[in-house]
């Protein structure tokens, strides 16, 4: 894997140290001596503040709120402020915050850094398609920076939602449906977000979100009913929130959904049971926008008041927007609804969060305006941009090698995203740049190919617009072309939030537009620009190479024609299954075997199995799946043994040959599947991976480690446990890996 820059390390290295210094100046008590002093001589009222978040009129990220945030602020009222962005702005709030403020707290300002602040990364689902632990650690330290140089204390993310279904448009912002490598994703984002110190200046407070199973949301339907047993729930879709809790994360944020009848916000079993108590989780949690409010319309709160209580009760320390504990709880307090202790164990943890920030010790520490403009986009991180999108693209078809193209080649760049510079940087872009900042497709291409009669550039069709006005001037254009590069795809508003698609074909005319193209028997190269799975089957059968590029961020551009003329050689691989239809969803690998599994056409009973009579069951291409430039061979599976002890550890090693052309990065996968359990077990699951830089015709010996802690899950009895028995272990290039063996597990 290519060690970043040492730049760009050594910048972040001092610029954490000059920073951290400048905390120091201020003499101030410790934590635990200064907010118990503080808390005693804050009012009932001054305390509920601080339980109180609104927006400001930056970024909209929800429904109108008819709250005056600027007023409220006036008041005292307000703890924290989110969607107000840079030096100048969260200092001027932050100052009228202060001259207002009795006892002087703070504002914390939060903003959702998602992929970056302005300097945008791949989005999250394509970030996790490097299976690049440090490229993604990366991408959150230097979101971390750009933010804490603007202002900004506090991001919503990692959003760590597993996600089993592409209709929902939230995937786009995940680590898709894998739980092992959505909980190594989530712990990386929080230590690139939060640093070893966050009194750092570099560091600003993740918040993992959005808690819980907010991705299993039944139809693909944002905010729609969750219900899940919770055997599936703590195996499938809670350890990636336990992995944030280890890496030390700052802050929670509740989700939307409810889970079997119960509002996440205010679930008690949720928030102050599993989070607070079993995990032991001391920081603060969040609702998401208005959570409190909508347990009214959920039925589970009869009106706001109640529904403010419930959520305090359930372990909610801060009202994202929705003003109920402002406006409700002194009076449920003085009604004896809420506890005093309550209030104070939430404000203590918000207050703490402050102090930890050093906003205590100077509350415009983030607010230097020399050091925004010095770290906006800096060439390190532009950089950094540019690698990380270079090592989140998955290649998914190459027929005879029709990629990477020659420069001396005529190559006709068809398609609607072919010069786009808006929704290259996807969705939850922050205040990511879409007028220009952003290199296009079209630019990238013009930098590396110097004699400009060997390309062309042409939209041909919209996204969405059922226009065949322009076909003819790119068909035209596409016929004195030796291959053509169609750049298709989504809007970015068509994932994220509040963007569930029933169908998840290529939008509008596009598919269209590609079968004219077919038409001119030339090789069609579809570029993927999209934040979610989507259905390819006749692309897969048409087209000559399909390269998924997600949207890769600020440098997508210059990433993508590096990509297709061979410089960068592709190895991410797919954190989603794609499905051949929209009906097989939901549709994942680590899926159950029922009692009838159905074999494939080779099944000697083609009726009565677990099948579809107008479909395969498989998917078009599965988790895990990536193809490079190159090829790899895996020969050579070994275990140190065949049985495994209870304390004992296994070393499975296999070869990975590099035999094509190039030298390539393979990520390798191991995937473990327990036989038989006293409830039935996935087919598989994955337990490992490693991705490493292979040279063309070198071989490596990779090698894992298991143990007996890596096989545990919920049992009949809902304890968290390995049980003995047959195993098998497969090694691959993706969640298809045939090469396989056995051991058993001897307790
Ligand atoms: C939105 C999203 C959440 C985001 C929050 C603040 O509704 O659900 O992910 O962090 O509001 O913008």
């Amino acid at each position: 894997m290519k060690k970043y820059s040492r730049t760009l390390l050594f910048v972040l290295a001092c610029s954490a140290t000059m920073h951290a210094q400048k905390a120091k100046k201020t003499n101030i008590k410790p934590r635990n001596e200064f907010i118990p002093e503080l808390m005693a001589k804050m009012t009932v009222d001054e305390k509920i503040a601080q339980l109180v978040q609104f927006t400001a009129d930056g970024t909209v990220t929800g429904p109108k709120s008819g709250n005056n945030f600027i007023d409220e602020i006036k008041k005292g009222n307000v703890g924290s402020i989110l969607n107000a962005t840079g030096v100048k702005y969260t200092g001027e709030l932050q100052k009228l915050n202060m001259d207002n403020s009795r006892l002087k707290i703070p504002l914390l300002f939060g903003y959702d850094v998602i992929h970056g602040y302005r300097t945008i990364f791949p989005i999250t689902l394509g970030e996790t398609a490097s299976w690049d632990l440090a490229a993604v650690e990366l991408g959150a330290k230097v979101a971390a920076d750009e933010s804490a140089a603007s202002g900004i204390h506090w991001t919503f993310a990692p959003m760590v939602d597993i996600s089993r279904d592409p209709r929902w448009g939230r995937v786009s912002e995940g680590a898709g449906e894998d739980t092992f490598l959505g909980s190594k994703m989530a712990f990386a984002r929080v230590k690139g977000f939060q640093g070893n110190d966050l009194m750092s200046l570099n560091s600003i407070l993740a918040c993992t979100k959005h808690f819980a199973a907010y991705g299993a949301a039944e139809a693909g339907r944002d905010y729609n009913t969750v219900d899940m047993s919770e055997r599936v729930l703590r195996e499938v879709y809670l350890p990636p929130f336990k992995a944030t809790v280890d890496a030390g994360v700052a802050t929670f944020m509740t989700s939307f959904n409810e889970i079997a009848g119960v509002p996440s916000t205010g679930s008690k079993f949720l928030v102050n049971g599993i989070l607070k108590k079993e995990w032991g989780f001391n920081g603060f949690v969040v609702t998401d926008y208005t959570g409190i409010n909508e347990m009214v319309p959920h039925g589970y709160a009869k009106d706001e008041a109640h529904a403010g209580e419930l959520a305090l009760t359930a372990g909610v320390d801060m009202d994202m927007v929705g003003g109920v504990f402002l406006k409700h709880l002194k009076l449920s307090l003085a009604e004896g609804k809420v506890t005093m202790a309550q209030i104070d164990d939430a404000c203590r943890r918000v207050l703490e969060a402050k102090y930890d920030l050093g906003l205590f010790h100077d509350p415009y520490r983030y607010n230097d305006a020399k050091r925004e403009k010095a770290t906006i986009t800096k060439k390190e991180y532009l950089d950094a941009a540019l690698n990380v999108a270079n090592k989140s693209f998955v290649l998914l078809k190459n027929s005879n090698n029709v990629l990477p193209l020659k420069k001396e080649q005529k190559v006709a760049f068809v398609g609607p995203l072919v010069s786009d510079e808006f929704n290259i940087i996807g969705s939850w872009a922050a205040t990511g740049d879409r007028n220009g900042f952003a290199v296009s497709i079209q630019e990238g291409v013009n930098k590396l190919v110097a004699d400009k009669s060997k390309v062309s550039f042409e939209r041909g069709v919209e996204i969405l617009k059922d226009d065949r006005s322009m076909i003819q001037k790119a068909i035209a254009s596409a016929k004195n072309a030796d291959v053509i590069v169609a750049v298709m795809g989504e809007f970015e508003n068509m994932t994220g939030e509040a963007a569930s698609r029933t169908n998840i074909d290529l939008p509008g005319i596009q598919k269209e537009f590609l079968a004219e193209l077919k038409k001119l028997n030339k090789p069609v190269v579809l570029v993927l620009l999209n934040g979610r799975p989507l259905t390819l089957t006749w692309e897969n059968e048409n087209m000559d190479a399909i390269l998924e590029a997600w949207y890769p961020g600020t440098m997508g551009g210059d990433a993508i024609a590096q990509t297709l003329y061979g410089m960068n050689n592709p190895g991410g691989k797919l954190p989603m299954t794609f499905p051949r239809n929209v009906g097989q969803v939901p549709i994942y690998y680590n899926h159950k075997n029922t009692g009838r599994p159905y074999l494939g056409a080779k099944d000697p009973e083609q009726k009565y199995k677990s099948r579809y009579t107008d479909s395969d069951n498989s998917p078009l291409y599965p988790f895990g799946y990536g193809l490079s430039y190159t090829t790899f061979e895996y020969s050579n599976l070994k275990l140190s043994s065949s049985a495994l002890n209870a304390n004992g550890k296994l070393k499975v090693t296999v070869d990975v040959a590099n035999t094509g052309n190039y030298d390539g990065e393979e990520v390798v996968q191991l995937y473990v599947k327990d036989v038989v359990g006293s409830v039935t077990r996935p087919v598989r699951e994955l337990k490992g991976f490693k991705k490493l830089l292979i040279k063309k015709g070198a071989k490596q010996t990779v090698e894992f480690e298991l143990s007996p802690d890596d096989l545990r899950f919920y049992n009949i009895d809902m304890k968290f446990v390995a049980e003995p028995g047959d195993f098998e272990v497969f090694v691959g290039g993706n969640s298809d890996a045939a090469l396989n063996s056995k051991f058993v597990l001897v307790i």
